[in-house]
């Protein structure tokens, strides 16, 4: 086993602080405090962004190659750290090892992809010579880095939603303050370690600085900072958006993910899709399954096949390779879902599987059906180890019943038919919609982010690139 530090600093204007060990971060297995970290003051933050905004220039004149030399220098470091990143998410999050490993594998992804775009940041010639006024002139654009942007990641994943910011920060030339969850803040203290030794970024090109809740304002107020990208839970998400004065702001924020498995799909396969889907990691990502609408005409035999599956589902201890479920990140989050699903079944739910707390954070996976339609188990996010099972009988009302959310990150539909799948695409309001899957599959250059409460904007590196550049043009007039 990779061992963890006692004490980890913070990362302020591209150097390594230890101002203090006041941030206690615990196992989330065990609950013990497994190491502390430094705790940005307002002080502090402050040094951060004026270091960012002096860093501007300079970040935004390195050359295209430069950038992409620092972005491939932090795959070649995660590749070398690979264990000790996946151990300490492991510790930290509470996330299973295989898991973990699976995060530093996507984080690895998403510097790649990052690094390929570096070199990429393309504009356009545009004829303007559309009517008479403008015969003889000529438009040209350009993408220009947005300045000094301000990230706030959550705890879910700790390394690769961070990266999701850092890598097209970089890769188009913003410097950046990034807060990252007080949870979970070590994935994103060792990128800044890896950041660190890249002596061409300009003094202020980053700071990473775990905060408490209370410091998120000043990530988020300040107009010095010109985009504001924050990765958390819709209510907090919304609110800062609210205070982020005159910048861009792009929120990735939850849903309550629906899956539809039409009669005609492979239900074996589906049906492995979906258990992972609502289960791994504890159910805690943005497009974890929480719904799951199945045809009437094979309800009862996938209900069966996945409550026999969810009862095979190892708990335990997140460092051991057996295990699949392991602790909620908190115990107030646990309880939080655990009443929701007593809610549920007090108002007449069946519980068809699972329901147990044990050890504070030890939510056992738990499927439901019959949930009444008021019930915040089916219309809030869940963001825990809970799914509930619902039948259709046309495949048109299925989708009426995804899009009946307030929420629209993704959607899953397993189905073999061609216009049901084009039908989805046109008719689901969420930001993808993904076949013969779950919506819980992401792949790290794809674009991603939700409509309605589920957030705005897109990641997805040359998306996130666009959030975080303006368009400059130059028009031209031929004089001869
Ligand atoms: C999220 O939970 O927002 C992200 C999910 C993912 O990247 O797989």
């Amino acid at each position: 086993m990779p061992e963890l530090k006692d004490t980890y600093p913070l990362y302020l204007n591209n150097r390594a602080a230890q101002p203090n060990t006041d941030l206690e971060v615990t196992d989330k297995f065990t609950g013990e405090v497994a190491f502390r970290t430094a705790l940005a003051t307002p002080d502090v933050i402050e040094e951060g962004i004026a270091g960012a905004v002096r860093a501007a220039e300079g970040m935004a004149k390195l050359a295209s190659y430069e950038r992409q030399d620092v972005l491939m220098h932090c795959v070649a470091r995660f590749r070398e750290r690979f264990d000790e990143l996946a151990y300490a998410l492991c510790v930290e999050a509470g996330k299973p090892i295989n898991d973990s490993e699976g995060e530093v594998t996507r984080l690895i992804d998403t510097f790649r992809i990052a690094a390929e775009e570096a070199v990429r940041n393309y504009g356009e010639v545009q004829p303007l010579d559309i009517s008479a006024r403008a015969k003889g002139y000529m438009g040209m654009w350009k993408r220009v880095p947005i300045g000094p942007c301000s990230f706030i990641s959550p705890f879910n994943f700790p390394l690769n939603l961070a990266a999701h910011k850092i890598a097209p920060a970089i890769a188009i030339g913003c410097p950046f303050v990034m807060k990252p969850a007080s949870k979970t803040p070590l994935g994103a203290i060792i990128m800044g370690e890896v950041l660190a030794e890249c002596d061409i970024l300009p003094e202020g090109a980053f700071s990473i600085l775990p905060a408490s809740r209370d410091g998120a304002d000043l990530f988020t107020c300040d107009d010095r900072l010109k985009l504001l990208s924050f990765t958390g839970s819709p209510g907090v998400g919304w609110d800062l958006k609210a205070k982020a004065g005159k910048k861009k702001v792009v929120l990735e924020l939850g849903g309550n993910a629906a899956v539809v498995i039409d009669k005609d799909a492979d239900l074996d396969d589906a049906l492995e899709r979906v258990i992972f889907g609502a289960f791994y990691q504890s159910g805690q990502s943005c497009i974890g399954v929480q719904r799951i609408l199945i045809h009437s005409e094979v309800y009862e035999r996938v209900k069966a096949m996945l409550v026999e599956k969810t009862k095979t589902l190892k708990a335990g201890d997140p460092k051991d390779r057996e295990t699949f479920i392991g602790p909620m990140i908190s115990d107030k989050e646990a309880s939080r879902l655990k009443g929701w699903i007593d809610e549920a079944v007090n108002a007449g739910a069946s519980l068809l599987v699972g329901g147990g707390l044990t050890n504070g954070n030890m939510l056992e996976a738990t499927l439901l059906e019959n949930v009444p339609d008021d019930c915040a188990a089916r219309n809030e996010e869940a963001f825990g180890p809970l799914a509930i099972l619902a039948p259709f009988d046309d495949f048109g009302a299925a989708l009426d019943a995804v899009n009946d959310s307030k929420f629209g990150l993704q959607a899953g539909i397993f189905t073999r038919d061609l216009f049901q799948v084009l039908d989805a695409w046109d008719r689901l309001d969420v930001g993808g919609v993904v076949v013969n899957d779950v919506p819980s599959y992401r792949v790290d250059n794809m674009p991603y982010g939700g409509v309605k409460d589920s957030g705005l904007g897109r990641e997805g590196i040359r998306f996130a690139m666009e959030d975080m550049s303006e368009i400059r043009n130059l028009v031209v007039r031929r004089t001869s």
